[in-house]
């Protein structure tokens, strides 16, 4: 992804990136566009906005840092953080729509929102925080990402980062792809499915891929979140995240018929009514990532 260009040390310029989708290549990777889930994602996003105050918890900020929201969707986390420091808080994230919508919601509160990439971040040791939410798993160059993320943090700078893990991320989810699946056709197009999702499936190997990039990694865990909730609110988690990857075309390499996302929702609806017990309730399940990192060299 990219465009060739890196950019400088200047973190004031402000550094657009095209949306593109990136389909069918050999070795070539989908990506997603959240921006039509913008005006909802605030309400919907229920399992990222809690596991996101944990992890900004976990980072214990002393209130004066300058913090960077890399995938910062509609910037609900981020007025979190405004409300952390008094430092220059700036949210970054590849969806126009995501950051409109930051800029509508947030626009009186001293927040720097700006489109932009996570694998091109244009700044140069310029924060104290890196805070990235719910957002590694969509990151199609991880590596890149955190190359970006070490050289935007200043000497001794700190990265918080959860995100969905293991291939098992959401056994709810998964069991409704399944379910979805019993239509022959609907499993044809599965077959040309092309994950748009980063997981690793241990907290070692999060660790590793922190590590050669340069951080000491303080604390990394994957844990099981569960939500408990009627099959509407699962619906609803479902669109704020996996529907941007299960429905887009961009992830199969076959056309999609027109109705296509229509009878996904569908099945995923109904799968989720029959994962409900007797009390009309689900245990929506999520295993997340939580991972908290410092730059390994002080004077880096
Ligand atoms: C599930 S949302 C999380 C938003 C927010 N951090 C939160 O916790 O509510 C994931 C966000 O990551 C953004 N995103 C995905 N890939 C990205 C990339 N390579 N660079 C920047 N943002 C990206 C998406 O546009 C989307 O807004």
């Amino acid at each position: 992804m990219g465009n060739g260009h890196h950019p400088s040390g200047n973190d004031t310029v402000v550094h657009p990136v095209p949306i593109r989708v990136l389909v069918g290549k050999k070795g070539g990777y989908a990506m997603t566009d959240f921006s039509t889930i913008a005006h909802s994602y605030r309400e919907k996003s229920l399992v990222q906005a809690s596991a996101g105050k944990q992890l900004m918890d976990m980072l214990a900020l002393a209130g004066d840092e300058d913090i960077l929201d890399v995938g910062c969707g509609a910037g609900n986390l981020t007025v979190e953080l405004r409300g952390r420091t008094v430092g220059r808080v700036v949210g970054i994230d590849q969806a126009q729509g995501m950051i409109r919508r930051a800029q509508e919601q947030y626009a009186d509160r001293n927040i720097e929102f700006q489109v932009g990439s996570s694998d091109c971040l244009p700044f140069t040791k310029a924060f104290e925080v890196i805070f990235c939410n719910s957002a590694f798993q969509w990151f199609p160059r991880p590596k890149a990402t955190l190359r970006e993320f070490h050289r935007a943090l200043r000497p001794s700078g700190r990265v918080g980062m959860q995100a969905s893990a293991t291939r098992n991320y959401s056994p709810n989810f998964l069991r409704a792809i399944a379910h979805c699946r019993r239509s022959a056709e609907i499993d044809r197009l599965f077959a040309g499915f092309r994950s748009p999702w980063f997981f690793l499936d241990s907290a070692e190997e999060y660790q590793t891929l922190f590590e050669q990039a340069g951080f000491t990694v303080n604390t990394c865990r994957i844990a099981a979140l569960h939500l408990p909730c009627t099959p509407l609110k699962a619906f609803d988690v479902f669109n704020s995240g996996a529907a941007a990857g299960y429905l887009s075309q961009a992830c199969f390499s076959d056309p999609l018929p027109e109705d296509f996302a229509e009878r996904m929702r569908q099945g995923v609806r109904e799968s989720f009514e029959e994962q409900a017990d007797a009390d009309g309730r689900i245990d929506l399940v999520f295993h997340r990532i939580f991972l908290t990192a410092a730059k390994t060299d002080p004077t880096a």
